[in-house]
């Protein structure tokens, strides 16, 4: 058994495994949650539960199957697996000798990781138990591997988030003191790091100090060899990263170049790391090894491609990554401070994926896959998720109320469109590539290309709300009252309240709870409002998800995105957990009550905004806009029937395919008639001055957008030469023009990276 620590860790050890191209054949088997799911992630940018998937995508799943095998006492043991994937509770040990009988070989090298140190200790201990159950035994040699993450949840640049030891799941509870002795870590270390973890979780200190030791020789001995070590294995963790970017199948035997490619890039590493070692022996240096798996997406260099000199000497190394890494930053620097989502919107009709130079995957949101794409035809969003039917209806819904939303259109798998927007990305990341950024191109294809592929399912093409700033971020739009506050921001505040008002509204009758929170969605909100009225605590979950309510500066000066439908039927799997909140009766019976209040007691009913708007903007809207609100309401009520109309039309489309089709059959239409009666009848009971509110076709923005003119004929001349849209193009700095027309009109220039044939493109 051995211990695993720090950013570098996880890839050194299988560094070290690959480097040993000798018999037998090495068995690498991981943990799957957090140990494999938490392997790419950055510092400070911890996964939460929706996020779990970094390395998900790349094993095969299969259709599960259980299966049982008996333990040593004959006990029988339930196993279930899809795939390359495993599912074994605590009985790891047992599927670990599952899997390597599995394997049918005569003897093997086995490497298993887990971030528990329960599963790293029994496995370690007994895995040869169960093996020795079954005959012919195979001859094993196994390393199990603890992954400490103590140093990832609580050092300088953590990569996640600290642990409970609180739990009976924690690797610091009292039974396993022993298991941590075995790995290293003694009784004093453990009190030292329950002490840490606490103070994290009670918020009493927030990070140890970079450089500021934890104790334990082995671990900073980690450290300071991590840091060159780092720089040294990163063309094979790029190798790597590149393999786990193509997908589970293995690499398909000779002739193929990408093998090879592999290959030759491990003859390298491994002739690079005897150098290290000899330098580290001459040194009287250290054992351990660095990369992590982090690494991977870190590294400097792409794989070679096809056989290339012989390694420089060692002399040499230190400023050829320098070199590289000089003309990493070049590459990088191409786009600073110039994201997609800040470039002007594309035309969804004429997208133009061919001409694709840009790819982002944004930070916030969880669920699916967002991808920010450019291309010289403007800027776009594509969303993949399981939900998609759900989101295309809730949108189509609230389009057809006149609430201003991204225009958005579905592009199903199969079509040709499909197989484009996947080949651009792709070609995006390969253009990364050649210009020396490893790490950017990584990122392209294992977020946002495995994020569209991962769901088998259509893509949300959608269009790119420009200069788009949330709820929560008001402070970019000028402020809470230049926003929202009809004396301050004019026309665009009362056409953002109005919409606000109509979206509350239409998200009630979707039972869509997800983005503003009031009595419509919440049952218990007056109660929970005063609770946390004076202390002040908690308001920040009385507000809703205020991420999916976007403010622009141009256009309608608002979008809702993120709209789902949540009226789901019965047994409707994948989003029925989410929506059988509360059931159809108490849904409708919520809604009468709570919408005819907005008739009686008018502006009464939109303190919930005022509220939200007071903790997420700290700015108490005035009685004038909540007025405007209540209006928008009223409007969206009297737009209810009609949208209902449109989005059945919508539903019964037979567009898609069968998969799609049943997606659409999920959602519930007869109970979305029947909460569009319910609010006809409340229409019907509207008092004169609100007869009166016209249901509105969607107000104008106002102030009118202002028409770029682009002078600069350098500009101008260059957009022609290319092709490019001319709002787009004026965007974009200007040493990114040139490198565009460079690679474009002169072809690109080759070099060491200028090989993209490794990302495997058919
Ligand atoms: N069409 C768009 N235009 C501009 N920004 C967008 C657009 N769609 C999404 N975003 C940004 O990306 C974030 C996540 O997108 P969202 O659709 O809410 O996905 P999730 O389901 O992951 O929450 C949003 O909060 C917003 O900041
Ligand atoms: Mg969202």
């Amino acid at each position: 058994m051995l211990r695993l620590s720090g950013f570098t860790g996880f890839a050194s050890a299988i560094n070290n495994a690959l480097e040993d191209d000798s018999t037998p054949p090495p068995l690498f088997v991981f943990d799957f949650d957090r140990t494999l799911t938490n392997g790419m992630s950055r510092p400070g940018e911890e996964k939460d539960l929706r996020k779990v998937s970094a390395l998900s995508p790349f094993f095969e799943r299969g259709t599960p199957k259980e299966l049982m095998v008996k333990d040593e006492q004959g006990n029988e043991i339930p196993l279930a697996r899809g795939g390359s994937v495993f599912a074994a509770d605590y009985q790891k040990a047992a599927a670990l000798a599952q899997i390597i009988r599995e394997q049918k070989q005569r003897s093997l090298r086995v490497f298993f990781f887990d971030d528990a140190i329960v599963n790293a200790h029994v496995v370690a201990t007994s895995t040869k138990l169960h093996l020795n159950m079954s005959a012919p035994c195979p001859d094993v040699e196994l390393i199990s591997y603890w992954w400490d993450t103590f140093e990832e949840e609580t050092g300088p640049t953590p990569s996640m988030k600290p642990s409970h030891t609180a739990t009976t799941d924690s690797n610091y509870a009292d039974f396993a003191k022993p298991m941590l002795a075995d790995f290293g870590v003694t009784s004093e270390e453990v009190d030292a790091r329950i002490e840490a973890y606490r103070a994290i979780n009670m918020g009493t200190r927030s990070r140890r100090k970079a450089g500021e030791p934890v104790g334990g020789e082995e671990l900073s001995k980690v450290q300071a060899a991590g840091k060159d070590m780092r720089a040294k294995m990163a063309p094979l963790a790029a190798t790597l990263g590149a393999r786990f970017a193509r997908g589970p199948r293995p690499p398909p035997v000779l002739p193929n170049s990408s093998y090879n490619a592999f290959k030759t890039g491990k003859k390298l590493h491994n002739a690079e790391l005897s150098e290290i070692r000899d330098a580290k022996k001459k040194g009287g240096g250290v054992k351990s090894i660095g990369g992590g798996l982090e690494g991977l997406l870190a590294a400097r260099g792409l794989p070679r491609g096809l056989p290339r000199p012989a390694p420089p000497p060692a002399s040499d190394w230190r400023a050829k990554a320098a070199k590289e890494k000089a003309r990493a930053d070049v590459a990088k620097k191409l786009f600073e401070n110039k994201g997609v989502a800040s470039l002007p919107p594309g035309d969804l009709e004429n997208p133009r994926w061919e001409t694709a130079f840009q790819v982002e995957s944004p930070d916030e949101g969880s669920t699916g896959g967002l991808a920010f794409v450019a291309t010289l035809a403007g800027a776009f969003a594509i969303k993949s998720a399981n939900d998609m039917a759900e989101e295309y209806v809730g949108t189509k819904f609230l389009e057809a109320a006149w609430v201003p939303v991204p225009k958005m259109r579905v592009v199903f798998v199969g079509e040709e469109e499909h197989g484009l927007i996947l080949q651009s990305v792709e070609e995006v990341a390969k253009q990364y590539s050649r210009r020396g950024d490893a790490e950017g191109a990584g990122r392209v294809m294992l977020h946002a290309l495995t994020a569209m592929k991962k769901f088998d399912g259509p893509l949300i093409l959608m269009e790119l709300v420009e200069c788009a700033f949330s709820l929560n971020e008001l402070g970019r739009g000028g402020g809470a009252e230049s926003v929202l506050e009809p004396g301050r921001g004019g026309r665009m505040a009362r056409s953002r309240l109005d919409a606000i008002g109509r979206v509350w509204v239409l998200d009630a009758v979707l039972n869509f709870r997800d983005r503003f929170c009031s009595r419509l969605s919440y049952a218990r909100y007056d109660e929970a409002v005063v609770g946390a009225e004076g202390e002040g605590e908690g308001k920040e979950f009385l507000t809703g998800n205020c991420d999916n309510v976007l403010f622009s500066p141009v256009g309608a000066g608002f979008a809702a995105i993120d709209s789902h439908v949540k009226l789901i039927r019965e047994g409707g799997g994948v989003g029925a957990k989410k929506v059988a909140e509360g059931n159809n009766s108490e849904l409708i019976e919520r809604l009468h009550r709570e919408l005819g209040r907005v008739l009686i007691e008018g502006t009464g009913c939109m303190e919930w905004l005022r509220f939200t708007v007071k903790v997420v903007g700290g700015w108490g809207l005035s009685d004038e806009a909540l007025e405007c609100v209540r209006v928008g309401a009223v409007r969206g009520m009297k737009a209810v029937q009609g949208a209902i109309e449109a989005v059945r039309v919508e539903i019964r489309k037979e567009n898609g395919g069968d998969k799609w089709s049943k997606s659409m059959g999920r959602i519930d239409e007869e109970v979305l008639v029947e909460v569009g009666l319910v609010v006809g009848e409340l229409v019907k009971e509207m008092t004169d001055d609100d007869g009166e509110v016209d249901e509105g076709e969607m107000l104008e923005g106002g102030e009118g957008e202002e028409e770029v003119v682009v002078e600069d004929s350098d500009v101008v001349e260059s957009a022609k030469k290319i092709g490019a849209n001319l709002r787009l193009w004026g965007a974009l700095t200007s040493e990114l023009r040139r490198v565009l027309v460079d690679e474009r009109v002169k072809g690109v220039e080759a070099g060491e990276h200028s090989n993209g044939e490794f990302w495997g493109i058919r």
